[in-house]
């Protein structure tokens, strides 16, 4: 599947795996997806397991990603982890926004945008997440929600900051429900966000970021989401609970 822009599909791990089913998976990831180089793989799992994880993963394909951070540096904040101390284990990617914490944590646009500036000054890559719910798009609101959350959350960041973004499309009525976008929905909202980002900052930062999909993305329906010409990857929950349904996705996908 040729695209000017590199394949990025992320494991989010959510609030699963031990310490040992952690370096488990990861084994078995890196058995599995040894020598491919076609994509940019992304491991995401909780926090308690990041230490572990990022020894197994040296010398692999697999790059480490945190699924949430804090705005802040340093200092007294308890409860929260900052990007410095994330970096501590070679963390590359952060995923920010889900409508997980949007939902239940109360994450707004105006904080997303915080913390993917301070995931930026820290060298770190941002994997900003934005949707619709079901209520959105029945009343035909699906544009409207995804412009002021991509205008929100992405303020404030320069056009080569951009470049070092990625975007995750997460319509919420598909994430652990079992319903996928279609994938003409999917590259509509996909080529929507492209278009916009041109206009927010320019043709190169829209040709260049990367814009992944993410509800219930399985082995199944991998290939073809991400054969649309404005998909480049994935965020898949459930699926990358398990060495076989991650792995194909990857395999599916090059
Ligand atoms: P599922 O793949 O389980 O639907 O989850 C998607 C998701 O929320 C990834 O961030």
């Amino acid at each position: 599947m040729e695209k000017d822009r590199k394949l990025i599909i992320a494991g989010n791990w959510k609030m699963n795996k031990t310490v040992a089913e952690s370096v488990d998976l990861v084994n078995g990831l890196k058995r599995e997806l040894h020598g491919v180089k076609e994509v940019d793989v992304v491991i995401c799992p909780p926090y308690t397991a990041l230490s572990e994880v990022s020894k197994v993963m040296i010398e692999s394909n697999l790059r480490l990603g945190a699924q949430n951070m804090s705005e802040h540096g340093p200092g007294a904040h308890t409860g929260e982890v900052c990007a410095s101390l994330l970096k501590e284990f070679s963390v590359r990617y952060v995923i920010l926004g889900h409508s997980e914490r949007r939902q239940f944590q109360g994450e707004n646009d105006a904080l997303i945008s915080r913390k993917a500036r301070a995931a930026h000054a820290a060298s770190l890559k941002p994997i900003v997440c934005v949707g619709e719910t079901l209520a959105d798009r029945e009343s035909g609101r699906t544009e409207e929600v995804v412009r002021t959350q991509i205008e929100g959350s992405l303020a404030g960041l320069s056009a080569d900051q951009m470049h070092d973004t990625v975007i995750a499309y997460e319509p919420v009525w598909a994430i652990g429900t079992g319903k996928t976008a279609t994938t003409e929905q999917a590259q509509e909202v996909h080529a929507f966000i492209r278009k916009l980002l041109a206009s927010l900052f320019d043709e190169t930062v829209a040709r260049k970021v990367r814009i992944q999909y993410g509800g219930s993305v399985k082995p199944g329906n991998a290939r073809e989401l991400m054969s649309q010409p404005d998909v480049d990857g994935a965020l898949v929950g459930g699926a990358s609970l398990e060495v076989r349904s991650f792995s194909d996705i990857i395999k599916l996908s090059v």
